[in-house]
């Protein structure tokens, strides 16, 4: 049988990105990073559009020629169809299905989160099935049941803010830039994670909420800084650990009691949030503890990037789900 060589195209936020798939194996990756919008403090939707028809052409270039195949090698051709930024889901849709349909080939719409979850069957080790995964992006906070690469449950999800915004808003209130998360990360290794308590939400279901966090940091910080103005300064690390940890707690917990319900063992994290050293750390900790199989997909597979939808859109394609001419990017998912 021919092998399955498929291009896949992301950009969904802030990463114009593009990889090219053969038989279940990524052969190229290639993520151009929106930078410019750290100055804002957040993604500015307009100029991440502008941004994305300035550079799919090239990123597509680089992993074609990274893979070492052509464009006249490809059997279809994916995109994100959703969730995501409307403007920026636009251009990576109306590049592949032109790409498409100038090569006569299929193309696939791919779901951003169904994506996320599937970057755990990128590798040698990955889960047997049934799995339960916890997807922790700047956008999104669920845990969900895959069953099989196609047939997917959300059994929890986040009520309000996502477990990135949490990271992001409460590093905005230490005086972080934008996106803060990678910073807190980079802090809380050098602080003590019991420095200081935040008040942690009692959601009975399994579903999670991260505003009432964030307004107990707020408030605490508001009051440690009438006593001492140069209070995050002189703590910044224990901030930084203690509210990584807060976050930490609340998503684990969940997760064990999403494997306790379910009797599901096979664990996997995925999504920007899943890059958290702290993060990684306790599901090993809690894995072995509990006796799960932990699964964590490799970095660059964590944050956005179209190696995930390479290999959702791999498993579209042997189930024969193509999309047509038709089909739109929809900014929010059913999902
Ligand atoms: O999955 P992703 O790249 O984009 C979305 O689909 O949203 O996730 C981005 C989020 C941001 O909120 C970012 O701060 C967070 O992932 N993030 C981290 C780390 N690396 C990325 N949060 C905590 N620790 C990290 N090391
Ligand atoms: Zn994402």
């Amino acid at each position: 049988m021919a092998p399955v060589i498929l291009l896949a195209i992301e950009s969904s936020c802030d990463e114009t990105s593009a990889s090219v798939l053969r038989d279940g194996q990524i052969l190229s990756n290639v993520i151009y990073t929106q930078s410019v919008h750290e100055k804002y403090g957040g993604v500015v939707p307009e100029e991440a559009s502008r941004l994305h028809s300035k550079h799919i052409i090239p990123v597509v270039h680089e992993a074609l020629l990274q893979s070492g195949l052509s464009k006249h090698d490809l059997q279809a051709i994916a995109y994100t169809q959703s969730p995501g930024l409307i403007g920026s889901l636009l251009v990576g849709a109306c590049f592949a299905k032109s790409l498409a349909q100038s090569l006569a080939l299929p193309s696939i719409a791919v779901q951003h989160m169904q994506a996320h979850v599937l970057s755990n069957l990128i590798g040698d080790k990955t889960p047997g099935f049934p799995f339960l995964c916890l997807t922790v992006s700047g956008g999104h906070t669920q845990i969900v049941q895959c069953n099989s690469p196609l047939q997917m449950e959300v059994l929890g999800e986040t009520l309000d803010d996502a477990a990135g915004e949490a990271f992001d808003k409460s590093a905005k209130l230490l005086g972080l830039p934008y996106p803060g998360g990678p910073l807190i990360d980079k802090y809380a290794a050098l602080g003590n994670p019991l420095a200081f308590t935040f008040a942690k939400p009692q959601i009975p279901d399994l579903n999670f909420s991260f505003s009432g966090v964030k307004t107990s940091i707020l408030y605490f910080l508001q009051a440690e800084q009438k006593k001492d103005t140069d209070f995050i300064e002189k703590h910044r690390n224990d901030l930084c650990a203690s509210i990584q940890h807060t976050i930490i707690q609340i998503l684990i917990q969940k997760l064990i009691k999403a494997s306790k319900q379910t009797g599901i063992k096979e664990i996997c994290i995925a999504g920007g949030v899943s890059a958290n050293s702290g993060l990684r750390k306790a599901l090993h900790e809690t894995g072995s503890k509990q006796r799960w199989n932990t699964y964590i997909p490799k970095f660059e597979y964590c944050t956005d990037n179209a190696a995930m939808i390479a290999i959702t859109a791999y498993y579209k394609y042997l189930a024969g789900e193509f999309a047509d001419l038709e089909t739109t990017p929809s900014a929010r998912s059913t999902f």
